[in-house]
């Protein structure tokens, strides 16, 4: 049998979980005092928030992935701020601004001004928030407000963890108490963050969040990020797919709602197990351990699980173009609102592989075919589709070891090809 000319051969561990991340960091700075945050993701999304909470007067040194802050002198005065790519910073500072009530304009780069806003902004201003979006998108107008700030219940329609997240920033800030219910169902790093830090905030029968608003959070707080999961799939996926590989990724975060995809692909049939399963600063963590698992069976997923693994589905679409028979993903359209249309880019590098994608409507379909080429990577400005078909190449025997003119990458994981270069070997 001709073998996969690579295999992966590796025992790492990765830099924090960038949503985790994004929370802490707004955290430490609503929270007067100095804190630590060890294993920080120094990617282009957290600096770009970063350097927005340094404008406003936050103090740090970022040192190897140790981050000290002090926030002792935050200073919050009427300013533009730039999101740059960064999605989750534009919607989480929607919450956080307006819970400040200040007067201030969020922008971004192009590519962001083009993603949709509504969604964070009309729950804001049915709570009489002075905010305006420009036609649903970036830029966004927040006005300081004179009216009295009331406690809300909001029912939430989509379901954003960015979107619920801004509101419990937001809600943090009121006089009562606030409630958030309907699509709650998304990683839940801010409620498990602020628990652990003995913040009112509770869950109720998977139904509710109810949120205490303007309680006192006091202590200075020193946490260690776990490793980023969607960063963990690009390497699973890998070492799933080439003969004779093994990996050990070192204490990954493996929140249930962000589990989605190794979920899948165990009942796939894939040899994956979570070995030191413990709780660290209110997160679930675990050691992930996988081994090349020959063919896996073709699967379906429904919409109910796709916030599960949204981050996870171009990658999870590369495993699937290898497997036996067909997979089908249903309820996929909110890829069109990621850093890239997701659909459009999975389909058009299928396409050039000789692969078989079919886009209707609502859903994907797989069917892996005999022979598929290894190709030139067009990652749109995306870094999950460049990541995913880096991935996909490497399954199809060419390993792009040399330094790229494309590093979007960098957006959520900055040493993937210094990381890739350590664990890719020969099959000899
Ligand atoms: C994120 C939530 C998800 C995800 C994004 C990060 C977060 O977005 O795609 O990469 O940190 O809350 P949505 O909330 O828009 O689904």
């Amino acid at each position: 049998m001709l073998l996969n000319k690579f295999k992966i051969i590796g025992d790492i561990s990765l830099s924090g979980d960038k949503s985790i991340a994004h929370r802490a960091l707004l955290l430490s700075s609503i929270i007067k005092g100095k804190h630590i945050i060890e294993n920080f993701p120094s990617n282009q999304d957290l600096v770009s928030t970063l350097s927005i909470l340094n404008q406003y007067g936050l103090k740090y040194i970022l040192n190897d992935g140790f981050l000290e802050i002090d926030s002792n002198n935050m200073n919050f005065k009427e300013l533009t701020i730039n999101c740059n790519e960064s999605g989750t910073t534009a919607r989480l500072m929607c919450g956080y601004l307006s819970s400040l009530n200040i007067s201030c304009v969020i922008k971004g780069s192009n590519s962001l001004s083009n993603r949709p806003m509504s969604r964070i902004v009309e729950p804001l201003k049915s709570f009489g928030v002075d905010i305006k979006s420009s036609n649903g998108k970036l830029p966004i107008m927040i006005n300081k407000n004179k009216n009295n700030r009331l406690p809300f219940i909001y029912d939430l329609k989509i379901p954003s963890a960015q979107v619920k997240s801004a509101l419990i920033f937001y809600a943090l800030s009121l006089n009562g108490t606030s409630s958030i219910k309907g699509e709650i169902k998304t990683r839940d790093h801010l409620e498990l963050l602020l628990s652990y830090l003995k913040y009112p905030i509770k869950v109720s029968g998977n139904k509710k969040i109810i949120i205490k608003g303007n309680h006192h959070l006091s202590d200075n707080f020193h946490i260690k990020l776990p490793g980023d999961i969607s960063s963990a799939s690009f390497l699973i996926a890998a070492a799933l797919l080439l003969d004779k590989s093994k990996l050990i990724i070192r204490s990954v975060g493996v929140n249930p709602y962000r589990m989605g995809f190794i979920n899948k692909l165990i009942d796939m049939g894939a040899k994956i197990k979570l070995i030191n399963k413990r709780i660290k600063y209110g997160e679930l963590i675990a050691d992930i351990k996988v081994i090349h698992s020959g063919k896996l069976q073709g699967t379906v997923i429904n919409s109910n699980e796709v916030p599960s693994m949204i981050d996870e589905i171009p990658i999870f679409c590369v495993v699937a173009a290898f497997a036996k028979g067909t997979t089908k993903i249903i309820g996929i359209n909110e890829l069109k609102h990621k850093e890239s249309n997701r659909i459009k880019a999975i389909v058009e590098n299928f396409t050039a592989m000789n692969g078989n994608i079919e886009y209707n409507k609502n859903y994907l379909l797989i069917k892996p075919k005999n022979k598929m080429y290894n190709t030139s990577i067009k990652s749109f400005n995306d870094h999950r589709i460049f990541m995913s078909f880096y991935i996909a190449n490497l399954a199809l025997d060419r390993f792009y070891s040399d330094s790229l003119s494309d590093k979007c990458y960098n957006k959520s994981f900055s040493n993937f090809i210094d990381l890739m270069k350590e664990i890719v070997h020969e099959n000899i």
